[in-house]
Order: structure tokens, then C-alpha cells, then sequence
């Protein structure tokens, strides 16, 4: 059910929100005080209670993630925010940094505390330049305020935050390539095991979160674990809270909106979203950024046993699927970033995914084999599909590339790129089909993404 909410975003209407002054008006840093008065034990405990999962795409709990930290008897941890946002269709922490950056900043306190740190640092992706220049401006403020440093609330647990800025590669999002660039490195995803919590920044451990996952816990500690997560009508599923929502485009009022989770795709899409633009009809949704897996508009959900978190829906449209990381995944696609992509009956299934997979082919950092040589062989085929050059056996054998890539390369690059492809040839292919019958005339509109 649709409970639009103003907890993560509650500053952002108010003018001056990204200033000091307003942020304190409302109640700001007092979490932080309260978390570094607290033992480690004690934040973590609370932000498993939260059921806060991440925000950056996996949707692995964050608690869980920083109970994996151990005190290392010579090397310091660090906390690490993915600001990088390179997913297309994801706009959502932009609007955090730039509006509201003195919660992200409490947020790397709290999360310091957490995961036994005193330095975060915040990778925020270069050209978003209105976000830096905010965060920048907050963290003198913050300094200047002594909020940041080495006795923040006269409490002896010294806590400073950095911002480095990337060059705006994608892959640079990958936590671990993340962590190469900000060594001065090349950006390049590292092998695992060992994991960033044993050998991540420097060597030392490292916990790579998000910065939504990391601008929600002032509230958590705020509100409390539990009541946050309660919140959630998916809570019972470990997914707590509330969270941004972003909707663009086949829609009329594209953006990034907070609601409780339990809020359904038809939500998104015609409460929040504004619905579709007149003459249009819906034919497709990416769920959360575009390497989640299509779904068509008239699926139904079909839950067998094993499916059984599905069952309250079995026989709907998966429209009035709550969208959430397990159940998204039970539907064969991911929650993601919970940003949507919107298809309406105007776009080209065909141009579509070769927009996508130009994006992928572009982006690949060339490291591994499959990735580097398969995501190059899609967007080459896709590149002579969409003049309706294509044959039959192509499209099978873009099938086969994709399926090769999965699993076999480093980082999970690799299966963004492949999982849209796979998406779309299974849900499309009448359509694709009939492309290339046609040499290049498109079925429904003509519309790319
Ligand atoms: C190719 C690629 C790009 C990614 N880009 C981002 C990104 O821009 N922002 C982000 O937070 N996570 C991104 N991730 C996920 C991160 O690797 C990591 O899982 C995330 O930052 C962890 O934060 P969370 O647990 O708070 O979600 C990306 C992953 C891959 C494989």
C-alpha cells in the first residue's frame, strides 16, 4: 500500500536544507552524539534490528555487513560511501548529497562507530558537481562546528570524513574497483576472497556501503531499529524501513519519491510516477536501474512452493508485487536501486536493448576475458540487429554469449551486462523476431530508452 513518507528525506523541501543551521533546526547530529556514546556492539545490534538493507543494488543487510569487521591489532578500518551512482535510470543519492549532505555526514559518524572506524571517505562520482560542492561546504561546517574531529561531542572517538572525487567510469561503482581508484589505482575489480572487510582501502578493513544505506541510519538510531523496520510491509522478510523510489521514463512525473517498502510497481508508476503519457500504454518495466531483468506489463505471478514468499500475490499482475529484494528476485528480476525504467507501447524493444548494451560495451573495463569479448560481441551484433541486418541465429547466439558471461568473470559487471540481455530476449523475442522479419520495422513504437 502506498505510504508516501518523509523520514530519509525529511529536510528537503525546507530552504537552506544543505546548511548547518537548518540541519541542527531539525533535530540533526543528535544521533550521531547518541551512537558514539554507544559500544560498537550496540549500533550494529540496532541497525540489524532496522532490517536495513542496502541501497546500492545487492540489497545484502547492512548490520550483518558491519558485524563482519574485526579489529586489526596495527592497520585502522575505514568506512568507505559509494557515491559513484553510474546505474543508468538511478538518480536518487545525487538528491541526498545535494540537498540534505549533513546527513550523510551523520551517517558516516554513525556508520564509523559501526564498523570501528574514524575516517570515512565518500566517492562521489566527478561530474556531479552540486553534490561535491555541498558536501565540501558541509564537512567545513561540520569541522568548523567541532562535530567533525578529534572529540566530536566532547566524546573521545575522533571521526573525520574525506570526499574524493572519481572520473565517472561505472565500473568504478563496483566496490572493489572503488577501492583501486581511490588508492590512485587503476579502477579494476580485485578478486575476492579476501573480502574489503579483511583486506580492503590500504589493506585494511574496509566496509563499502552506499550512501542511502548510509544517510538512513540517523534515523535509525532516531527512531530506533525496530520502529524503522516496522514501517516495512515486508519487514517479516528482513527488509525494513522505508526508502527512495525513482520513476523516468514513459511517465509524466518522473522522480525520485520516498515511501515505506510494500509500495507495488502499479504504485510507482501511476500514484507516484503520474502514470503513463495519454495515448500510451504500459509494455515493460525495469525495476531498479538497468541491469535489472525486464518485466512485461501483463505478467501474472505464478509462485509455486517454491516461490512461497510469492503466494499472497499468486494469480495477480506483478504490478501489486511490493517491490522488495526478495520478492523482486522471486520474479526472476532484482529490486536494485528501486529506481524504475518505464517502457511504454511507443518503445522499440530492439533499440532499447541496444541502448543498453551500448552503455555496457562502452563501460567495460577490460579486465576478464567474457566480459571484455562478450559485452564487445553484443553490442557489435545488436549493433547490425537494430538495422534489421540480424538473423535468427544470432539472436540465439546473443542468448549463448550472455549466459557465458554469467558467473565467469570477476566482478559483477559481467552480470549486469548479461541480465538485461537475457531479460529481454526471453520476455521480447516475439517481438525481436518480427524486427528482423520485418528488416528493422518495429512492432510497437520506435522509441529507444
Ligand atoms: C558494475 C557495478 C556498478 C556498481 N555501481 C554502484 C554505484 O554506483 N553505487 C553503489 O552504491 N553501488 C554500486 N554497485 C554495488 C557496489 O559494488 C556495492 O555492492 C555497494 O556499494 C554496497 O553498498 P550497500 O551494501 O549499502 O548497498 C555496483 C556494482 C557493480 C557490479
Amino acid at each position: 500500500m502506498l505510504k508516501p513518507v518523509q523520514i530519509l528525506t525529511r529536510n528537503y523541501g525546507l530552504p537552506e536544507s544543505w546548511t548547518l543551521q537548518v540541519y541542527q533546526s531539525q533535530g540533526g547530529y543528535q544521533s550521531a552524539k547518541k551512537a558514539l556514546s554507544w559500544p560498537q556492539a550496540q549500533v550494529i545490534e540496532e541497525v540489524k534490528k532496522a532490517n536495513l538493507r542496502g541501497r546500492g543494488g545487492a540489497g545484502f543487510p547492512a548490520g550483518i555487513k558491519w558485524s563482519f569487521m574485526r579489529p586489526h591489532p596495527t592497520k585502522p578500518a575505514y568506512l568507505v560511501v559509494n557515491a559513484d551512482e553510474g546505474e543508468p535510470g538511478t538518480f536518487k543519492d545525487r538528491t541526498i548529497m545535494e540537498r540534505d549532505p549533513h546527513r550523510l555526514i551523520e551517517g558516516c559518524m554513525i556508520g564509523c562507530r559501526g564498523v570501528g572506524a574514524h575516517t570515512a571517505y565518500i566517492y562521489v562520482r566527478h561530474e556531479l558537481h552540486l553534490a561535491k560542492d555541498r558536501l565540501w561546504a558541509a564537512i567545513r561546517e561540520a569541522r568548523s562546528a567541532g562535530i567533525l574531529g578529534p572529540r566530536p561531542f566532547g566524546v573521545d572517538y575522533p571521526v573525520d570524513v574525506q570526499v574524493h572525487t572519481g572520473a565517472g567510469a561505472y565500473i568504478c561503482g563496483e566496490e572493489t574497483s572503488l577501492l583501486n581508484s581511490l588508492e590512485g589505482k587503476r579502477g579494476e575489480p580485485r578478486f575476492r576472497p579476501p573480502f574489503p572487510a579483511q583486506f580492503g582501502l590500504f589493506g585494511c578493513p574496509t566496509t563499502v556501503n552506499n550512501v542511502e544505506t548510509i544517510a538512513t541510519t540517523p534515523s535509525i538510531i532516531e527512531m530506533g531499529g525496530e520502529a524503522f523496520s516496522r514501517q516495512s510491509e515486508l519487514h517479516h522478510l528482513g527488509d525494513g524501513g522505508s526508502r527512495l523510489f525513482g520513476v523516468s521514463g514513459h511517465v509524466r512525473t518522473p522522480g525520485i519519491y520516498e515511501a515505506c517498502i510494500g509500495l507495488t510497481l502499479r504504485e510507482l508508476i501511476y500514484d507516484l510516477g503520474g502514470g503513463l503519457p495519454e495515448g500510451t500504454k504500459l509494455m515493460a518495466i525495469i525495476p531498479g536501474g538497468s541491469s535489472c531483468p525486464v518485466l512485461r506489463a501483463e505478467e501474472i505471478v505464478n509462485a509455486p512452493d517454491d516461490k512461497a514468499i510469492l503466494h499472497p500475490w499468486h494469480g495477480k499482475s506483478i504490478l501489486d508485487v511490493p517491490i522488495g529484494v526478495d520478492t523482486m528476485r522471486e520474479l526472476g528480476t532484482m529490486a536494485g536501486t528501486t529506481c524504475a525504467i518505464v517502457l511504454s507501447d511507443k518503445a522499440c524493444p530492439v533499440r532499447a536493448l541496444h541502448n543498453l548494451v551500448r552503455f555496457y560495451a562502452h563501460e567495460s573495463c577490460g579486465q576478464c576475458t567474457p566480459c571484455r569479448e562478450g559485452v564487445g560481441w553484443m553490442g557489435r551484433i545488436m549493433g547490425k540487429l537494430v538495422e534489421g541486418k540480424g538473423s535468427i541465429e544470432e539472436l540465439d547466439m546473443l542468448y549463448d554469449i550472455a549466459s557465458n558471461i554469467m558467473g565467469n568473470t570477476i566482478c559483477a559487471f559481467g552480470e549486469a551486462a548479461a541480465m538485461p540481455m537475457i531479460g529481454f530476449l526471453r520476455k521480447f523475442r516475439p517481438e525481436l523476431v518480427q524486427y528482423l522479419h520485418t528488416g528493422g520495422k518495429s512492432s510497437t513504437g520506435g522509441l529507444a530508452l
